[in-house]
């Protein structure tokens, strides 16, 4: 039987709604989806170590049935070959973010031709929802109950004590 394996990547420092309506979707239409966390992101300082951000995804998904969490470090196309994936699934939320994905999809295609990238929408409502903002905002006392998983919002109140 031909089953198809995608490899979802990302930084997900922390996880959001965004990413997992993103799961969600891409894991309906595949077989089997690993979610990988980047282990040596060259993003900057993160707010949560990389064992934090895959136990927080683990426990978002735990009720998908083909939805699996992993780390991986160096190229995105090795590590897809040694999962043995044929796609990786990336989320485009608007124009802003075709650009570099397109890059990223050309770059990924020529190290590899045999793997593929798929782009998905996430749902209208989480369009403007990024990691990066849910930090932001939340370090400065702003909302950002509806945007990220219950306990997402835990782990952020338990680490921004300040707040
Ligand atoms: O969620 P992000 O931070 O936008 O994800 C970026 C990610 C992890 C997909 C990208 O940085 C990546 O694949 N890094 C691994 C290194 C690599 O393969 N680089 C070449 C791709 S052009």
């Amino acid at each position: 039987m031909h089953t198809v394996k995608a490899i979802y990547p990302g930084t997900f420092d922390p996880l959001t709604n965004g990413h997992l309506d993103l799961i969600m979707r891409g894991a309906k239409i595949v077989d089997e989806l690993v979610v990988a966390v980047l282990r040596n992101s060259e993003k900057g300082e993160p707010l949560f170590t990389v064992p934090e951000r895959a136990e927080m995804i683990r426990e978002a998904t735990h009720s998908f049935g083909n939805v699996t969490v992993a780390t991986f470090d160096g190229l995105l196309v090795d590590f897809a070959r040694e999962q043995k994936a044929k796609a990786v699934l990336r989320g485009i939320r608007a124009i802003s973010d075709y650009e570099y994905e397109f890059q990223m999809a050309m770059m990924n295609r020529k190290l590899n031709p045999d793997i593929e990238t798929l782009f998905m929408m996430p749902a209208e409502k989480y369009t403007y929802v990024s990691s990066r903002l849910i930090k932001g905002v939340f370090r400065l006392g702003g909302d950002v109950e509806a945007l990220v998983p219950p306990l997402v919002m835990e782990r952020l109140k338990a680490k921004v004590a300040f707040r």
